[in-house]
């Protein structure tokens, strides 16, 4: 049971997907499908950590997955299902509520923000949730997570948690066959790309979020070209005309944030796009941003919504992933079993 190459991501169904999930992550997910096994997860336990009305949760579910098929996610070459039809996520996680420490989720700035003031009233799921996550990684003994900035600090808590497991049951993995005392590997990062943190489009320091009460904060990928040059038009930006090199983006959170999305866009870098752009007012700019916006986003929504109509052919292709996520999680769990001194048939 070598460890091989292999990358895992997922999202959450909660919402519709926005242009920061696109860029931050799904850019690379597809890029990476040319040169390795990928395994794409729809989410939907770590959805439910907060209150999810059922009928609008298997809708999101079928919508993301739409959305990754429509967005050039193969579903023959990747692994795409839903988390909830592999019972290796659940399983593992248990094990790795008893492997984490509870002072490695107490450092967690996600649990933080999303738990707000009433933290008494945060499910334990939500606390959890770090411990899933590295969970649906290491189900599938994954060597890459392709992931926007935000995930960076819950993919520390992976390693630490892959780590410890090694430590704690050094011996037991040893008499297991595994000479070199390694059984989980280190799952890294992949944070990379011009757009690793989307920002709003009303306030270039705060993230772009599903959650954001303002829909003018965010591009969805089910906004018709109508909206989206809406939303360019009313994003906040600075008096001063766009800079003509990158170091002049400093300290400009909003001219950074849309030149950032502009070149992820049209896949150039920042200078780039000055080079084009440098010296000219937003107007000018925010047209052509919306321009490549359109273009770039309007065959995925169209696509999207065909492949909506057809629900049954959606759920086939879950059902189908995850038939074939279980075939390579299920040895991984015996493994863990084994390990920890589990009893299996
Ligand atoms: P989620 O559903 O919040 O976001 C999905 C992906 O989109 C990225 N992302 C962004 N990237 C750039 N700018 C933004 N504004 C932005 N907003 C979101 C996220 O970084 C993420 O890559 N915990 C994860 C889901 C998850 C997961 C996993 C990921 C569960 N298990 C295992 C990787 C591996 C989450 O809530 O992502």
């Amino acid at each position: 049971m070598l460890i091989t190459p292999r990358v895992f991501s997922g999202m959450q169904p909660t919402g519709t997907l926005h242009l920061g999930n696109y860029l931050g992550a799904m850019v690379n997910w597809i890029e990476l499908q040319k040169t390795h096994e990928c395994i794409y997860c729809v989410v939907d336990l770590h959805a439910i950590t907060v209150w999810q009305e059922p009928a609008e949760l298997r809708h999101a579910i079928r919508q993301v997955t739409a959305a990754y098929i429509a967005a050039g996610l193969d579903p023959k070459r990747s692994v795409l299902f839903n988390q909830s039809q592999v019972s290796a996520h659940a399983e593992l996680g248990w094990i790795f509520n008893c492997v984490a420490r509870l002072g490695w989720l107490n450092r967690m700035t996600q649990f933080k923000e999303k738990a707000g003031k009433d933290r008494e009233q945060a499910s334990v799921g939500l606390y959890a949730y770090p411990n899933l996550m590295a969970a649906d990684i290491l189900a599938y003994r994954a060597t890459h997570v392709p992931v926007g900035e935000d995930q960076k600090q819950h993919l520390e808590l992976a390693r630490d948690i892959a780590q410890k497991f090694n430590n704690d049951f050094r011996a037991s993995i040893v008499a297991q066959g595994f000479a070199d005392g390694v059984f989980f590997p280190q799952p890294d990062p992949v944070i990379t790309g011009p757009a690793t943190r989307v920002m709003s489009l009303r306030d270039g320091t705060k993230k772009m979020s599903k959650s954001d009460p303002s829909d003018l904060s965010r591009i969805n990928l089910t906004d018709d070209a109508d909206t989206i040059a809406k939303k360019v038009q009313k994003a906040k930006t600075d008096p001063e005309p766009l800079p003509s090199d990158v170091e002049g983006l400093a300290a400009r959170p909003e001219a950074d944030n849309l030149v950032g999305i502009h070149a992820a866009l049209a896949g150039v870098g920042k200078d780039a796009v000055l080079r084009d752009f440098g010296g000219q007012q937003f107007s000018s700019f925010k047209k052509a941003l919306a321009e490549v916006a359109v273009a770039r986003l309007a065959p995925i929504t169209g696509e999207t919504q065909r492949l909506m109509s057809d629900p049954g052919s959606i759920d086939r292709v879950l059902a189908d992933g995850a038939e074939r996520a279980r075939a390579i999680a299920a040895p991984v769990m015996d493994k863990v079993k084994d390990i920890v001194g589990l009893i299996r048939a």
